[in-house]
């Protein structure tokens, strides 16, 4: 794979053919299309929405997407959007990584719901998924029509074999897969494991920056669109649909990853978070974390997002007089996270890469006992540089609701509440 296979920047009309002239030059769906190619649109947003938020894609194709056998219900016992299963709890909780499996099993298969929100059918919310596979997917193709799909890879690469080209990504990279796109995992590594959301809200896009001014967090140039690649190859496939929170399966006798050519803005990319261009205070006191954001989904209430996509990379800390970790804190928002690499600077241990933890809405939480201890005895004259982390969240307005298969995982820590009893108590009226 090299940097040759990827178009640039975010939000763009990208174009691109796997054969000279396949696109169309000026018009959309000539009647008959370069190579005998069909001509389909992709649409990811209302035809009406406002121009700077419209997405879709005119795609040249060998068979259009209708071309499949009836679609059938499937089982799907780990992956779905059941977030009523069970009370929800306002414990904080945390949970050791998912084992890698000892069965075949892919990426489809692999994928386990922890918690989420809202729903396909409101087109608003989240699901909230782990994966933990360890064979590539073999005849089956799959698309989710209730949502994008953002996938963090904590273990082993990921080759996302789509129908608009071919994404590989790494641990510390991140892939989004728009809502319809038919795509197949691939794991070159074997043993893979990862986090996935599922966004049924507005399409996730770069956040605003405000008086931080036109460069800084993620930058555009940075998100990397692959170029058109097609699959020629007829045979007895499966094509599984994501709909309305199941799974639904039907045959298919070639492969939808039959996309000569084409251009648009409803596309797959990739973005490197050791690219993420991290801003933060050099004087005193913390900005809030919404400094982290790599990526936003819009609700309808202007500045409260549906998901916010941060994450936590190594940088400096320089705040003099000032509690350098995360503080403790309540949020109206509620937050999942997620330790991708090394070590996460607010927690001692038990959050390991692979892990994961959920705060929700007005549970306190904050750094466990001995990341206090230590950070409270620090010199803040002198400046901090933390290496060897990569931690992010998905955060969102409404609250994240464990699954029952959560609530139940043997990798669910009940001892977490734990980690904040050690909280020496220090007042003392008589000492200023
Ligand atoms: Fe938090």
């Amino acid at each position: 794979m090299n940097c040759d296979a990827y178009q640039t920047g975010f939000g763009n009309e990208f174009a691109t053919e796997a054969l000279p002239g396949a696109l169309p030059q000026g018009r959309n769906s000539p009647q008959r299309a370069a190579y005998g190619l069909y001509a389909e649109q992709l649409s990811g947003t209302a035809f009406t929405a406002p121009r700077s938020h419209n997405r879709r894609s005119w795609l040249y194709r060998i068979r259009p997407a209708s071309m499949h056998k009836p679609f059938v219900a499937m089982e799907s016992a780990g992956f779905h959007n059941r977030f009523d299963d069970v009370e929800a709890t306002p414990n904080q909780l945390r949970w050791d990584p998912l084992p890698i499996p000892s069965a075949p099993t892919d990426f489809i298969d692999g994928l386990q719901t922890m918690a989420g929100n809202g729903s396909a059918a409101a087109q608003s919310g989240i699901g909230i998924h782990v994966y933990a596979a360890n064979r590539s997917m073999q005849g089956r193709y799959f698309y989710n029509a209730d949502g994008e799909l953002l996938i963090v890879p904590q273990q082993g690469r990921l080759v996302l074999a789509t129908e608009l080209g071919v994404i590989e990504i790494e641990p510390q990279q991140i892939a989004v897969i728009p809502r319809g796109i038919r795509f197949r995992v691939d794991l070159p590594d074997g043993p893979s494991r990862g986090y996935v959301a599922e966004n049924f809200g507005s399409a996730l896009r770069l956040p605003d920056l405000g008086p931080i001014g036109s460069n800084g967090l993620a930058n555009p140039r940075d998100f990397e669109t692959p170029v058109a690649r097609y699959e020629d190859v007829e045979g007895d496939y499966e094509l599984i649909a994501k709909f309305q929170g199941a799974l639904w399966r039907a045959s298919i006798a070639h492969s939808p990853l039959d996309v000569v050519a084409w251009h648009g803005s409803h596309v797959p990319y990739r973005y490197d978070l050791r690219r993420f261009n991290t801003i933060g205070s050099i004087s005193h006191d913390h900005p809030d974390p919404s400094i982290f954001t790599v990526l936003t989904s819009a609700s309808d209430t202007p500045g409260t997002a549906n998901i916010d996509f941060a994450i936590f990379p190594p940088r400096w800390l320089c705040a003099v007089d000032t509690f350098r970790p995360p503080w403790f804190h309540r949020n109206i928002a509620s937050e999942y996270m997620g330790l991708i690499h090394g070590v996460y600077d607010a927690k001692a241990g038990g959050f390991v890469p692979g892990g994961s933890s959920l705060h929700n809405c007005m549970s306190g939480h904050g750094p466990d006992a001995a990341s206090f201890e230590k950070a409270i005895r620090s010199d803040t004259s002198q400046a901090d540089h933390i290496v060897d982390t990569m931690a992010f969240m998905f955060e969102t307005r409404a609250v994240i609701r464990p699954t029952r298969s959560a609530l139940e995982s043997e990798q669910l820590q009940h001892n977490y509440f734990e980690c904040w009893q050690g909280l020496k108590k220090h007042f003392d009226p008589q000492q200023r």
